[in-house]
């Protein structure tokens, strides 16, 4: 049997802008998905999947899911014509919009393959392969959320350039929470596409303080200036909403968050839908933001960056 891990991700500053070579911030969470993979007699390949996951989310995801896994397949090259296998997935990842649920899959599984068929695949083959596997849930992902789930850790990311990590003198606590809306990231990054083109000039000013604004984080974050990262986290949400990928649901946790005195609070990953993250340094205010949220009926996780 074969096993492998990919985590969650939290995108800090800059989703949607990344997928245009603008620079963005990503941490892994300390949550993941597992996978297994035993080979069966026979050919092909069947899954379990015993992820915890949000309503719908499954169902869903279903087509794209299976498209993934026989791009994963095919890119990590095993012949399963003579031999079938079982892929079971598992884990404390919550399989949800904006949390990277599918890029924690595709590297799980792509790792699982390589220990099961001894490939000693290395972490930039594993991570290749889960891009490949995004392709069925993104169509064309920048390949931030495949690689934070690989490597793991707080990243700079930019697209088609290497990683840089960024150091921080401790973790940060943040509350994720679930607006329990199933968003579909293709098409959320297929309408910022379709506004671009009709408006450049309003998206081009957003785009430059977009990256303008992701520089400054990155020196916040080093510098350990929470309350700076926590406006720019808050400016960021505008951008968003400016580009039209928030909504309501999302809009009433930021706000939500930052009454309960969250650093600041953001949409994260695709929007119209899924999760939003807030910054509540120390495990107290931590608490409290997740106590409030939970109140309204919403589900908060608990965890921290870097
Ligand atoms: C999704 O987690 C992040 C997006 O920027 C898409 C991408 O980067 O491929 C919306």
């Amino acid at each position: 049997m074969g096993e492998g891990k990919g985590y969650g991700k939290v995108i800090l500053i800059n989703e949607h802008f990344v997928v245009y070579g603008i620079p963005s911030i990503v941490s892994a969470i300390e949550k993941a998905t597992v996978a297994r993979v035993e080979r069966e007699e026979g050919s092909g390949w069947v899954l379990d999947d015993r992820r915890p996951a949000t309503p719908g989310y499954k169902e869903e995801k279903l087509e794209q899911q299976r498209d993934s896994i026989e791009r994963i397949i095919r890119a990590v090259g095993v012949d399963l014509s003579r031999t079938s296998i079982k892929i079971t997935l598992e884990g404390d990842l919550v399989a949800a919009s904006g949390i990277g649920a599918s890029a924690a899959s595709c590297v799980a599984i792509a790792r699982a393959l390589s220990e099961e068929f001894n490939l000693s695949l290395t972490d930039d083959q594993i991570n290749q392969i889960a891009y490949e596997g995004e392709k069925a849930y993104h169509g064309n992902p920048s390949g931030v959320d495949n690689t934070a789930a690989t490597y793991g850790g707080l990243l700079w990311f930019v697209r088609g350039k290497p990683i840089e990590r960024i150091s921080i003198r401790r973790p940060v606590e943040i509350v994720m929470a679930n607006t329990g809306l199933v968003a579909n990231t293709e098409a959320a990054v297929a309408g910022v596409r379709e506004r671009r083109q009709k408006n450049p000039a309003k998206y081009e000013r957003i785009f430059k303080e977009a990256e303008e604004l992701a520089y400054i984080a990155r020196k916040a974050l080093v510098d350990y200036d929470l309350r700076t990262v926590g406006i720019l986290m808050n400016r960021n949400h505008e951008l968003l909403q400016a580009i039209e990928v928030s909504c309501k649901e999302l809009d009433f946790l930021v706000e939500l968050a930052r009454e309960n005195g969250a650093y600041g609070a953001k949409m994260t990953g695709g929007g119209l839908g899924g999760n939003m993250v807030a910054l509540t340094p120390g495990r107290e205010l931590q608490e409290r933001v997740a106590r409030a949220i939970r109140r309204e009926g919403f589900e908060a996780l608990v965890t921290r960056i870097g």
